[in-house]
């Protein structure tokens, strides 16, 4: 059995109705971000951590993701033959970006549920996920620092941000205390996925990025349906938790909710204004609004 990260999921079977109309046809994965689809800042990021084999995690509706990674025959052909070198190579760059390969969730039995699907093909080793919806700034990348204390710790990490309020009751929320000798590292004593504000153990929530053990798949075949009446991934790591050691760990970054409308905008907005080629212009114009 390896020990080394090498293999990260993306469960990317959902329906996306967060952000419907739009993605009524189009997969929400491939909502572009300024001028790329929010999956491919994850498979970046992933990629950057130092992963090689890349699993996504489908179901019906999902064929523009798997074409956007492949090869574009028409496409590369039309680009050589007008002379359009930059964005030939733009193009080839994404389908040689990773080796991919694509399994189905036949029907959306939860999160948990998605990430079995993948037992297979991840095998016997520790591996990622990685929740494209979330898309993450960090340097470096969150997985790469989420990957080097599970070098050091040996157990499950889990990325976590602080919520204040009411809002924690969208994810899953952690239950532990704060590690003695890292102030980012959170030792977890139990999670439980959506609870109600009032119940909330702690306001350490769980945040799309996760290495585990492959032992959580184990226990993800005897996780029964939790909340909303699906199989959380949230109780399948706290049933690993009653085995072995998970971490949260307060990643160094920023992260946006690109599966929701709002934080889709702030994304943009953010994401241009760093873009050397037109970041001045879009200042420019934005401080001319009249807000
Ligand atoms: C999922 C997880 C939840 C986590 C969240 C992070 O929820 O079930 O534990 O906090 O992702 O984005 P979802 O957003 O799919 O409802």
């Amino acid at each position: 059995m390896s020990n080394r990260v090498r293999k990260a999921v993306f469960p990317a079977g959902g329906l996306g109705t967060r952000f419907l109309p739009a993605t009524k046809v189009i997969p929400k994965e491939m909502l572009a971000l300024v001028d790329k689809p929010i999956i491919q800042y994850g498979v970046e990021e992933a990629i950057a951590s130092g992963i090689e084999h890349i699993i996504f995690v489908t179901g019906r509706g999902k064929g523009a993701m798997e074409d956007h990674f492949d090869i574009s025959y028409e496409l590369d052909a039309t680009l050589e033959r007008k002379g359009k070198k930059e964005l030939l190579a733009l193009s080839r760059s994404i389908s040689s970006l990773a080796r991919i390969s694509y399994v189905r969730q036949k029907e959306p039995l939860g999160l948990g549920h998605a990430v079995l699907c993948a037992k297979e093909l991840v095998g016997d080793e520790p591996f990622a996920v990685i929740l494209p919806d979330d898309v993450i700034e960090a340097e470096p990348p969150c997985l790469k620092q989420m990957i080097d204390v599970f070098d050091e710790r040996g157990g499950s990490v889990l990325a976590t941000q602080t919520v204040e309020g009411p809002g924690i009751s969208a994810y899953g929320v952690l239950a532990g205390s704060q590690d003695a000798h890292n102030v980012r590292i959170y030792n977890c004593t139990g999670m439980v996925e959506k609870p109600k504000f009032e119940d909330a153990p702690s306001k350490q929530a769980i945040i799309g990025r996760y290495v585990l053990t492959p032992r959580v798949f184990e226990l993800l075949e005897k996780t029964t349906p939790g909340a909303g009446g699906e199989i959380q991934l949230t109780d399948g790591i706290m049933a690993l938790l009653k085995e072995e050691k998970v971490f949260g760990y307060t990643f160094k970054g920023r992260r946006f909710d690109a599966g929701d409308k709002f934080g889709m905008l702030q994304a943009t907005v953010e994401f241009a204004l760093k873009r050397p080629e037109f970041a001045d212009k879009f200042r420019e114009y934005l401080k001319g609004l009249a807000l």
